[in-house]
């Protein structure tokens, strides 16, 4: 991955470009990547804050051969090569929070957001957009980010962008490699180990409901599984916070 970067100073949004150059007939493995967003998107609609130098704002087209049923397996996929990366950067007790954030105790330092385009039997692309906080300020932070988002500079934790995405590019090629000759399960498996949220008490917001219970554990598919007065809750999509200890 990376053999062919397209950089900006300043972008919208990478991954919006990405979609273009993807839609143009981009290879798999091009990455679009900026030193500043003006217009971040997160998942749900929401804002990602991407100031100049204070992070890694990248964007990966990928052309995978698997179902579009399965694209969400993908975030999961990189979650772990991230963790992998993160950790070893010093980053010692970061984890993964279902389904694409990754936390320093209760904080965010990376978001990932996969975007799709596909026919109901084909995937044309993918696109995945990976925010990291790597120089981030508290400064940079509106008020009510400042408590649930961090950076390596917030962790004092000293950190060269260059060589994280390199680190970074090499490992999602890897565990991207692995899923598709070994599938899905060694890699879930790896999950379980390398989340921050198993064995914990969330809350749970989709689009029709919402509920509290403990995640247990991720079935085949990736989907969370959730133990609620009720019996066990199978969860797809949607919002989960973790409940403070
Ligand atoms: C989330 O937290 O919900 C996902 C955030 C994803 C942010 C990255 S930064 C690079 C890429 N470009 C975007 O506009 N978003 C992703």
């Amino acid at each position: 991955f990376g053999k062919k970067i397209v950089y900006f100073e300043k972008v919208d949004s990478t991954n919006t470009v990405a979609k273009r150059l993807a839609d143009q007939g981009a290879d798999e493995g091009t990455i679009v990547v900026a030193e500043e967003q003006t217009g971040g998107r997160g998942r749900l609609d929401r804002s990602f804050i991407s100031p100049f130098a204070q992070g890694i704002w990248f964007s990966l087209i990928l052309r995978p051969t698997f179902p579009p049923m399965e694209v969400s397996k993908l975030t999961l996929v990189a979650a772990v090569a991230l963790t992998k990366v993160l950790r070893r950067a010093g980053l010692i007790h970061c984890g993964i929070k279902w389904p694409n954030d990754i936390l320093v105790g209760d904080k965010k330092l990376v978001g990932i957001l996969t975007e799709l385009n596909a026919s109901v039997e084909k995937i044309n692309y993918v696109v995945m957009g990976i925010g990291i906080n790597t120089a981030l300020g508290k400064k940079a932070l509106p008020r009510e980010l400042k408590k649930t988002v961090t950076s390596f500079a917030i962790e004092n934790v000293p950190v060269q962008r260059v060589e994280l995405l390199q680190d970074v590019l090499r490992e999602l090629e890897r565990y991207y490699d692995v899923a598709g000759e070994q599938g899905f399960a060694p890699i879930l498996e790896e999950w379980k180990v390398l989340s921050c949220m198993l064995g914990r008490d969330v809350e749970v917001s989709a689009s029709d409901r919402s509920f509290t219970g403990k995640a247990v554990t991720l079935d085949e598919n990736g989907n969370l599984m959730v133990e609620t007065a009720n019996g066990m809750e199978r969860v797809l999509a949607g919002d989960v916070r973790v409940r403070p200890v």
